[in-house]
């Protein structure tokens, strides 16, 4: 074996994950050494507030004020950014840093979707590491597993869930019976939604993710500009309740394929069946589905996000650095990334779950249908139910398989009738299979 390499890490943030990494190390730092062949000290910390209570001691010594200065200090060999945010602080340490040949470990999803296929092009031309498993899936090894464990392999398909906030709300309205607004305050309450949930609750969290595995898995540019993203803000208990009579269960999924050599991204709610694996991630729980050749189809399960398991991946990343690895940030060398059309999804086909509220008077049914079939979509299923003051209904359907253009047409034309008293809740149904 060689002689020991000595490295200096600094920690940038110190919130609600870089402290848990700041006390894992400490804590671990023999094991870790003994683990990598290596030694290393926690040489500098830095935060916004110095004089914030923490709960633990740092020596005085370690703290830097203005965290920008560590890229030029030549006691520092590894940079972990904890800050958070695609841009500010975060942004400018993690381009300064790779510049001046420092090794980075980020959790920080929403830079690596802004910015990651800028910082890859410095990270490869300086052999310097950028790694970021901690941005997808918390503690769920998903990025190591499709760079270096999948690489035999062809994939052509990614999705799951990889939003504990949402899937959390979703599994509570089944569980309670309460409404969105209900569950969603006893999620902030217990700590699975923040203060402003909106990147979660919207869809641009999973927007985030999937693009990310997306890129790894078909060894492409991450996509950042715009794509179908959808959240859950439009789903209630009522949504929920139908879809278990029609035995499906409502999920928030982010999707990636290669189709006719164009990639299909999008993020939506679906309508899973009840008994499909999918529908059984409860929680705060996230699973990953990845597919390919020759490996067939793997899932990936556990909780996607939190101190201990987004800890378990940042130190993952540092024991490959300390391990004296330099890997391509995305699995391949980004000048080889593959060009891929996106598929336009106005040509997707799937089965729809529609409710729709109307005035319960004759007439309205027949209208809705009629306009269905006039965009070529046919019923399957048709279930409708007076509310409270018997004046309004709400109207169920599934269709058969139609196309998404189609659908947006009907719906449009819909929308404008003056039977219709709040907005349609559209949403599609998957037709997810058992493993
Ligand atoms: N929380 C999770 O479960 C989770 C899961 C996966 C990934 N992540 C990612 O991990 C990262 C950190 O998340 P977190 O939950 O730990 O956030 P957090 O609790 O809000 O912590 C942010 C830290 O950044 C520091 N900070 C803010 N502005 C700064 C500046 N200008 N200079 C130096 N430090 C600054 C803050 O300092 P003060 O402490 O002094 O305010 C704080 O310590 C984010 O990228 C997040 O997306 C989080």
């Amino acid at each position: 074996m060689n002689s020991k390499k000595n490295y200096n890490i600094a920690i940038v943030g110190l919130g609600n994950i870089g402290s848990e990494v700041y006390k894992h190390l400490v804590k671990n730092k023999r094991t870790i050494e003994i683990n990598t062949n290596s030694s290393f000290q926690i040489k500098y910390i830095s935060a916004k507030r110095i004089n914030k209570k923490r709960g633990f001691t740092i020596p005085k010594k370690m703290w830097v004020k203005n965290p920008l200065s560590l890229v030029k200090k030549d006691d520092v060999d590894i940079i972990i950014e904890l800050i958070g945010g695609s841009d500010g602080v975060a942004k400018e340490l993690v381009f300064a840093a790779l510049k001046n040949n420092k090794h980075v470990v980020t959790a920080n999803k929403a830079l690596i979707f802004k910015h990651g296929n800028e910082l890859v092009k410095i990270a490869e031309n300086n052999s310097v590491n950028l790694l970021f498993e901690a941005s997808v899936g918390g503690g769920i090894p998903i990025i190591k597993s499709i760079k270096e464990s999948l690489v035999g392999n062809k994939l052509f398909h990614i999705y799951g869930i990889l939003n504990g906030t949402t899937n959390f709300i979703l599994t509570e309205i089944e569980k309670t019976k309460k409404s969105f607004k209900e569950n969603l305050l006893n999620a902030q309450k217990l700590g699975y939604a923040e203060t402003n949930p909106k990147l979660d609750l919207n869809g641009d969290d999973v927007k985030s993710k999937i693009s990310i595995l997306s890129a790894l898995c078909f060894k492409t540019k991450i996509i950042n500009k715009k794509f179908l993203t959808e959240g859950i803000e439009q789903i209630d208990l009522e949504d929920v309740e139908y879809a278990q009579k029609f035995n499906y269960k409502i999920k928030l999924l982010g999707i990636s394929e290669i189709t006719d050599n164009k990639i299909k991204q999008r993020v939506h709610a679906c309508l899973i069946p009840k008994d499909s694996d999918l529908a059984k991630i409860n929680g705060a729980n996230n699973a990953i589905m990845v597919e390919g050749n020759p490996i067939g189809k793997i899932v990936y399960q556990g909780l996607g996000a939190g101190k201990g398991p987004t800890t378990s991946s940042i130190v993952s990343d540092l024991n490959s650095i300390l391990k004296g690895n330099i890997t391509l940030p995305f699995g391949f060398n980004f000048a080889d990334a593959k060009e891929f059309k996106m598929f336009d999804f106005n040509n997707h086909i799937c089965k729809f779950y529609l409710r729709i509220v109307v005035k319960d008077k004759s007439g309205v049914l027949s209208k809705i249908t009629s306009v269905l079939s006039k965009y070529k979509i046919s019923i399957q299923s048709i279930l409708q139910q007076p509310l409270q003051n018997n004046k309004y209904a709400n109207l169920v359907i599934i269709t058969h398989n139609s196309k998404e253009k189609d659908m947006q047409s009907a719906l449009m034309k819909i929308s404008k009738e003056k039977f219709i008293s709040k907005k349609i809740t559209m949403i599609r149904i998957r037709n997810e299979k058992k493993l």
